[in-house]
């Protein structure tokens, strides 16, 4: 076979092919148009293309290319066409056409929502404000002198196991170690060391320890903590707030239990539960502010008194709502989180 006679060939193909898919002018005569000439095994182009084993062959290299050059002319026109009937399918075009018809339903637009322990400690700063509470807040990396010594805790206390904590290799050194804080009471020292008394805080924020998730732990937390420096301050006064905190967060038939305790940094301590499912739960510890403690930050402990108490933000919230499981909060599941 000659090289003309397969080029004309070609030639006259691809205008048949560029004619055809730019007369198509909705996608199921596109579709046929496309499967008559590109079409895996019975297309056009195909048959063309087998020819090519026919032409002499010194000229076979030449056929080729011109080959290639008009399957990419078909293909793009291809491609074009198939643009050109998308975009027609589109609510734009449309538009075009048809008058605007203002009682048909809008397009919905799918709102956000602040995660439910983000809502759960702005309710709680609330509550906590009525009650004079207010906020401060404290770094999540932080030295051993705000998250153990000036919280009474020593060098050899078993909550300063490196394997208790998350220290920090990027930050810090061998005499300064720095960690993720363990717990909010850090920001009682923080808040003490720059405010003479009286004082009245809450803390809201993150925790960590290399605790194994499951059902009630999570390597990362949130607590509450607060924190009342006064005189005359007692224990009745420390009930009392956990209790209206406690109606007034879960409910008003909720009750509260002290159970004797040990923290370093109050005395005495108390354990903090709350009554679910005719169960008690510990929802965190409280006690009055130790005397070490008000003399690390710089009071006197024969002037003032206050009290403490941290509780766990995520158990406050799976009290309030039901849910069993703490991993839920952390699994970024819409179907979770929609719910709140
Ligand atoms: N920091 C304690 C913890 O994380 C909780 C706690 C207990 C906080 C007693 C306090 C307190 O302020 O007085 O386990």
């Amino acid at each position: 076979m000659a090289l003309a006679e397969f080029l004309e060939d070609l030639d006259e193909l691809a205008d048949a092919a560029v004619a055809a898919f730019a007369a198509a002018t909705d996608p199921k005569t596109l579709e046929s148009a496309r499967i008559e000439f590109l079409g895996a095994k019975k297309g056009r182009l195909k048959t063309v293309q087998k020819k090519m084993g026919q032409v002499d062959k010194t000229d076979r290299p030449a056929a080729g290319k011109h080959f290639n050059q008009l399957k990419q002319r078909i293909d793009q026109a291809f491609a074009a066409a198939r643009a050109r009937l998308d975009q027609g399918a589109s609510p734009a075009r449309q538009s075009k056409k048809e008058p605007f018809d203002p009682t048909l339903p809008g397009m919905s637009v799918t709102l956000g929502r602040r995660h439910p322990i983000t809502q759960t400690i702005e309710e709680l700063k609330e509550i906590m404000g009525r009650l004079g509470f207010h906020v401060a807040d404290g770094p999540e990396i932080e030295d051993a002198w705000h998250n153990f010594e000036a919280l009474n805790i020593p060098p050899e206390h078993p909550a300063r196991d490196p394997l208790e904590n998350f220290y920090l290799s990027v930050a810090g050194s061998n005499d300064e170690p720095m960690l993720l804080r363990s717990q909010t009471s850090t920001v009682q020292i923080r808040v003490m060391e720059h405010t003479p008394p009286p004082v009245r805080i809450i803390s809201l924020g993150r925790v960590y320890r290399p605790d194994t998730a499951d059902a009630t732990h999570y390597p990362m937390f949130h607590q509450m903590e607060g924190l009342l420096i006064d005189t005359r301050v007692t224990m009745a006064d420390l009930k009392s707030v956990l209790r209206m905190f406690a109606t007034s967060y879960l409910g008003g038939d909720v009750h509260i239990r002290f159970r004797p305790s040990f923290f370093p940094f109050t005395e005495p301590s108390v354990e903090v539960d709350y009554q679910w499912n005719d169960q008690w739960i510990e929802f965190g510890g409280a006690g009055m502010v130790d005397p070490n403690v008000l003399e690390a930050v710089g009071y006197d402990p024969e002037q003032v008194t206050g009290f403490a108490f941290g509780l766990g933000v995520e158990r406050l919230c799976m009290r309030r709502h039901n849910i069993t499981d703490i991993r839920e909060f952390y699994k970024n599941d819409v179907r979770f989180l929609h719910q709140f």
